[in-house]
């Protein structure tokens, strides 16, 4: 079963086709990244703008690079939600009239839930329980996905999500956006113990809260300027980052040895950060867990996770119906992800 999916909840418009949920036929993405580089960070009204741009090209080269035409295709997969809901409207609204003009089956996919079935593109259909750790730039979310592939939230940010806080530093060191994989780059050439930045561990929950540590190195460099001590960024952003990778391990395997789970993924953009996969796969190594992360490439917003995530839901016999909305807020609780490797009926 080939599934086009479409993927615009935030600055990237992506379309892919993806067989059985796990072969990836095409994968393109069109980047906004020069659309938004000026103002420091994603405008709203610029990613739908530039969705309307970019989306009926990246049909065409996605069908192309697939070598097929819609006569092929068995359904249409699209993130409805969570995401700016312009942005969103305008991947809904393609999908839609592509569903009803060849006669298709729609599919309505959380965001969220694309994320967690990007591991399957790799690693095979998922066979929970798992943990999932969802660490993106709209969202920082802990998810048990019980045997029948129920999701559960068991923590969220409070504040920032992981990505808006890498993104807010950069832009705070002066690096360019997206800030997350330039903090990546910078913190190889420092080092983490340079300063010792607060970790806001909000114990007895799975929660998180970065804004303190945002304000933390916003506080610390105004510091030294004042003192007129010499700033080595590449210090403080592996040590900005040592403090968010910290968190995050430490929080997930908290939550690993508390429900038991055998396997870990960790997903979503930030989850391409280099020293967080390092830190991440040593814990899990130790714990006895097995972690599946997505290559970087599928770790950040890209149509074949929609897909895949789409045709778990197909196979499931689900349908979404024509008239269905674009939700800025979809909720993730209670979403089921395929929990068994059958062939869909
Ligand atoms: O999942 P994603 O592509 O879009 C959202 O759903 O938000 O995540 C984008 C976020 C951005 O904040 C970006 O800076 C961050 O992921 N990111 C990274 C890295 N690559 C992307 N953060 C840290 N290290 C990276 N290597
Ligand atoms: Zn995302």
């Amino acid at each position: 079963m080939l599934v086009l999916g479409i993927e615009t909840s935030c600055d990237e418009t992506a379309v892919a086709l993806v067989e059985d949920g796990v072969r990836v036929r095409s994968n393109v993405i069109g980047s906004q990244v020069e659309h938004h580089r000026p103002y420091g960070g994603v405008v709203p009204e610029i990613a739908a703008r530039a969705h309307l741009e970019l989306l009926l090209p990246a049909l065409d080269r996605a069908l192309v690079e697939g070598g097929c035409t819609y006569a092929d295709v068995d359904a249409v997969a699209v993130t409805t939600g969570p995401g700016l809901v312009g942005a969103l409207l305008v991947g809904v609204a393609a999908a839609k009239s592509l569903a009803l003009a060849h006669s298709l089956p729609l599919i309505g996919v959380n965001h969220l839930e694309g994320h967690v079935c990007a591991v399957q593109l790799e690693f095979g259909l998922l066979r929970p329980p798992l943990l999932a750790l969802i660490v993106s730039g709209g969202h920082t979310s802990l998810v048990l996905v019980d045997e029948t592939g129920r999701m559960s939230t068991i923590g969220a940010t409070i504040d920032d999500a992981a990505g808006e806080a890498f993104d807010k530093v950069a832009r705070f060191l002066g690096l360019p956006y997206p800030g997350g994989p330039e903090i990546d780059r910078l913190a190889r050439e420092g080092s983490a113990d340079a300063i010792r930045f607060p970790r806001a561990l909000l114990d007895g929950t799975y929660d998180f809260s970065l804004s303190g540590l945002k304000t933390a190195v916003v506080r610390e460099l105004r510091r030294r300027e004042a003192a007129g001590e010499e700033i080595h960024l590449a210090d403080v952003a592996a040590s900005f980052q040592e403090a968010v990778v910290d968190v995050a391990v430490r929080k997930t395997m908290a939550a690993v040895a508390r429900h038991g789970v055998e396997q870990v993924t960790m997903v979503g953009g930030v989850a391409a950060n280099s020293r967080l996969r390092e830190r991440m796969a040593a814990s899990c190594a130790e714990a006895g867990a097995r972690l599946l992360m997505p290559s970087p490439a599928l770790c950040t917003d890209n149509g074949a996770m929609i897909a895949a995530a789409g045709w778990n839901r197909l196979a499931g016999g689900e349908r979404t119906a024509y008239d269905a909305v674009a939700d800025p807020n979809l909720p993730l609780a209670g979403l089921v992800v395929r929990a068994s490797g059958e062939p869909p009926s």
